[in-house]
C-alpha cells in the first residue's frame, strides 16, 4: 500500500488487517482494489474500517467533504461520508467530473446529500439504514434519565464531598405520558423501552406501525401528542416537512415544563424557539444529541477555541439542558455494523448487483 500523504487534515491507510471474506467479485471493471476517499475520519473509523484494507484501498481524510475539500477525492472511485459532510449539487458536480461513481454514506440519515443532484449526475447514493436502533433509542433514554434524576450533577457533587439532595428532585417515569414523533426502527425500540417503564406511549407517524399499536402504543395527530405528553422524543428524519417541527407555535401548545428530547437531526428544532421556551419555562428539560448548527462543532475538540456559536453557548448555560455531541450511534455493535454494511454496499456496487441500501 503506498503512503499517501498530502498534508494537514489528511491521513492514509497502511494497515493490512485480516481480509473480510465473501466479498463479491468485481465484474464492474475493478480489477484492482476500488479506491475510496473516506472523509471526516476519526480514530474510531479507522479501527473498524481498517478490517477491510485487504479488499479495498481506503484513503482516509480528516477533512469534512465540502466544496473546499472535494478535490481530495481525485483519483478515487467512491467517497465514503458521514453526517456533517456536505454533498451539495456543486460538490456532487465536482465528484462527477473526477469520475467518482458512488457516494457511500456511513450513516442512516441522508439529509446532507442533494439527492436530485446525485440522480442528475447518475451517482448512486447508498446508506446504512439499519445498524443498531438500540444504540440511538437507548441514548435517548439516557438523556431522559440524566435530565430527570440529575445524575450528572449528583456525580460531581459526591466527588466534591457534597452529599446534599437539595435540588436533585426527579419524577417517576412510571405513569407519565411519552410522545414519540416517528416510529421507524429507532422510534419503535424507544416505544418498547418506555412501555417497559410503565409509561403511556402516544405516537405520531405518517403511517401507524401495527405491531407497535398491538403493544399498546396509541397513534394520535401531532397536535394531540404535543398537548398531552410529559416527554416528547423526536425520531423522524429531517426533510422539508419536518424541518423546525418544533417551533414557537408547537412549543406554545405543549404542557408547561415538558421534557423535549432530540436524537434525530438538529434542524427538527428551531434553536431560537427552544431557547425562548427554556427562558419562559415552557420547556422544563431539553436533551439534545443533535444540534441545528452542529457541523461546525461536533466531533471536534474545541476546548481551547473561542466558540463563535452563541446559541449553543446559551443552551449550555441552562441547568436543565443536556447536550451530547451526536453520540447516539456510538456503540461497539453499531460501529461494527456500520463498517460491515458500508463495505458490503461498496462491494455490491463493484459486483454490479442490486444495491439494496440505495437511496437514489
Ligand atoms: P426510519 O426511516 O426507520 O424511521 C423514520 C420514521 O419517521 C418512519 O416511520 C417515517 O414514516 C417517519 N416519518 C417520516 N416523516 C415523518 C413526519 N413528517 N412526521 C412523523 N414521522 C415521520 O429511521 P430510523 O432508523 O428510525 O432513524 C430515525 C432518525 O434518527 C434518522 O432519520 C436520523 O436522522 C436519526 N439518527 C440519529 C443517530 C444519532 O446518532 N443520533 C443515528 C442514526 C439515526
Amino acid at each position: 500500500m503506498p503512503n499517501w500523504c498530502v498534508g494537514r487534515n489528511l491521513l492514509y491507510t497502511t494497515h493490512h488487517s485480516p481480509c473480510i471474506e465473501n466479498f463479491s467479485p468485481r465484474p464492474n471493471g475493478y480489477l484492482s482494489k476500488m479506491k475510496i476517499a473516506f472523509f471526516s475520519t476519526k480514530s474510531y473509523d479507522r479501527q473498524f474500517f481498517d478490517l477491510y484494507a485487504a479488499t479495498h484501498e481506503i484513503i482516509y481524510f480528516e477533512a469534512r467533504l465540502t466544496h473546499q475539500t472535494v478535490n481530495l477525492a481525485s483519483g478515487c472511485n467512491a467517497v465514503c461520508v458521514f453526517v456533517n459532510d456536505k454533498l451539495s449539487a456543486n460538490v456532487i458536480g465536482e465528484l462527477k467530473k473526477m469520475n467518482v461513481q458512488l457516494i457511500a454514506l456511513r450513516s442512516a440519515g441522508f439529509n446532507n446529500v442533494d439527492l436530485a443532484a446525485a440522480k442528475e449526475n447518475a451517482i448512486p447514493v447508498v446508506r446504512v439504514p439499519d445498524y443498531s436502533p438500540y444504540a440511538v433509542a437507548e441514548h435517548a433514554v439516557a438523556l431522559i434519565l440524566t435530565l430527570n434524576r440529575k445524575t450528572h450533577k449528583a456525580y460531581n457533587r459526591v466527588r466534591e464531598g457534597n452529599f446534599s439532595l437539595e435540588r436533585l428532585t426527579g419524577f417517576d417515569l412510571h405513569g407519565k405520558t411519552v410522545g414519540v414523533i416517528g416510529t421507524g426502527k429507532i422510534g419503535q425500540v424507544f416505544c418498547d423501552i418506555m412501555l417497559g417503564f410503565g409509561c403511556k406511549v402516544l405516537a405520531f407517524d405518517l403511517i401507524a406501525h401495527q405491531p407497535t399499536v398491538a403493544k399498546g402504543v396509541e397513534y394520535l395527530p401531532l397536535t394531540d401528542i404535543l398537548q398531552q405528553a410529559d416527554i416528547i422524543s423526536l425520531h423522524c428524519p429531517l426533510n422539508e416537512q419536518t424541518k423546525h417541527i418544533i417551533n414557537d407555535q408547537t412549543i406554545a401548545i405543549m404542557k408547561k415544563g415538558v421534557m423535549l428530547i432530540n436524537t434525530s437531526r438538529g434542524a427538527l428544532i428551531n434553536t431560537i424557539a427552544a431557547i425562548n421556551g427554556l427562558k419562559t419555562g415552557s420547556i422544563g428539560y431539553l436533551g439534545l444529541d443533535v444540534y441545528e448548527q452542529e457541523s461546525k462543532l461536533f466531533f471536534n475538540d474545541l476546548s481551547e477555541n473561542i466558540i463563535q456559536d452563541d446559541d449553543i453557548l446559551r443552551l449550555i448555560s441552562f441547568p436543565n439542558v443536556l447536550i451530547t455531541a451526536h453520540q447516539g450511534f456510538f456503540t461497539e455493535e453499531a460501529l461494527t455494523q456500520i463498517a460491515a454494511i458500508t463495505m458490503q454496499n461498496i462491494a455490491d456496487f463493484e459486483a454490479g448487483i442490486l444495491l439494496k441500501n440505495r437511496v437514489v
